[in-house]
């Protein structure tokens, strides 16, 4: 493919795949958004993996085992996709660990109880939702491949998640009193998964002409909030917002915007979780080196037979 085709390819809604040529930006880019994505899927399953031991039942045991599983194979799908770029694993989780790159701010706030893993599942993995739909139709290949089976297995995260706390809102006051107070802590930082505003996103307009991204943070953020407060009332919840209203003229939901300077500092490695989480994940690489050894051993060794 030539500069002139790949242009093409673009302009007409289709596929950019591996062998093609490609702008160094757009490789870089790509490259960028996907291994922050995959480590968030990874990091992401600290907040509930906490609680695998701690859930209330059996059922409740099996389905966030089951979810917090599907996070890790979202990584795998992720770091592979970013490997077709030419990108290296070992590398991006290197890169991790020296804090070089970002994962999604949501992860470095800690869920403080069960009612918590029912919110992270309605409004965490709801927000991830609205994000990553409309990444299935993004223009490189097998990032919007692997995006179509994370996405239906995102929407089974969302509905484990307000199953739970439909649950718990039908029990006691004080099983109420703890999915409202987790929605109280998950809502500002739930916003923020969209990333800052679009006059303070610049990459945006780029990253859109590529076809790397489809919507603006702002649409994004706006079409969450419209998806969700409906959600809301039907649960019998409050949010932590008074400016909160439906707003006839414009179709869509007026709220309050997050506090930015919060959201530049988690992201900047001071949120109340941040230093947790990456020694959770050092220690984990850590542990696993001996897998990883014996793996490549077994892999030199299988190919020299072969050859002999
Ligand atoms: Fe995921
Ligand atoms: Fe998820």
């Amino acid at each position: 493919m030539s500069p002139r085709e790949f242009e093409e390819v673009i302009a007409a809604g289709q596929r950019v795949e591996p062998r093609d040529w490609m702008p160094d930006g757009y490789r870089k880019t790509l490259i960028r958004q996907i291994a922050q994505h995959a480590h968030s899927e990874i990091i992401g399953m600290q907040p509930e993996g906490h609680w695998l031991t701690r859930a209330p039942s059996l059922r409740r045991k099996a389905i966030l085992l089951a979810k917090v599983q599907d996070e890790a194979g979202h990584g795998i799908y992720l770091y592979s996709a970013a490997e077709t770029l030419g990108a290296d694993r070992a590398e991006l989780t290197a890169k991790l660990l020296a804090r070089e790159h970002k994962y999604s701010s949501i992860f470095n706030y800690p869920a403080l109880s069960y009612a918590d893993v029912g919110v992270i599942g309605w409004l965490v993995d709801g927000a991830a939702i609205c994000n990553q739909v409309p990444l299935c139709r993004s223009s490189y290949g097998p990032y919007a491949r692997a995006m179509i089976r994370i996405c239906k297995e995102e929407s089974f995260h969302q509905r484990q998640g307000y199953e739970l706390l439909m649950q718990m809102m039908r029990g006691t006051d004080a099983q109420r009193a703890m999915v409202q107070d987790a929605v109280d802590r998950w809502w500002w930082p739930a916003l923020m998964m969209f990333g800052p505003p679009d006059d303070q996103s610049p990459n945006t307009a780029q990253s859109m002409a590529w076809g790397i991204k489809r919507h603006t943070n702002d649409e994004l953020r706006q079409r969450f909030v419209d998806m969700t407060v409906p959600q809301g009332e039907a649960l019998g919840v409050r949010f932590p917002d008074p400016a909160l209203a439906w707003n006839a003229q414009r179709g869509c939901y007026d709220f309050t915007p997050p506090d930015w300077a919060e959201f530049t500092a988690v992201i900047n490695g001071h949120g109340p979780c941040n230093d947790d989480r990456l020694a959770a994940r050092k220690a984990a690489h850590e542990g696993g080196r001996w897998v990883r050894e014996a793996a490549m051993a077994f892999a030199r060794r299988s190919a020299e037979q072969q050859t002999a």
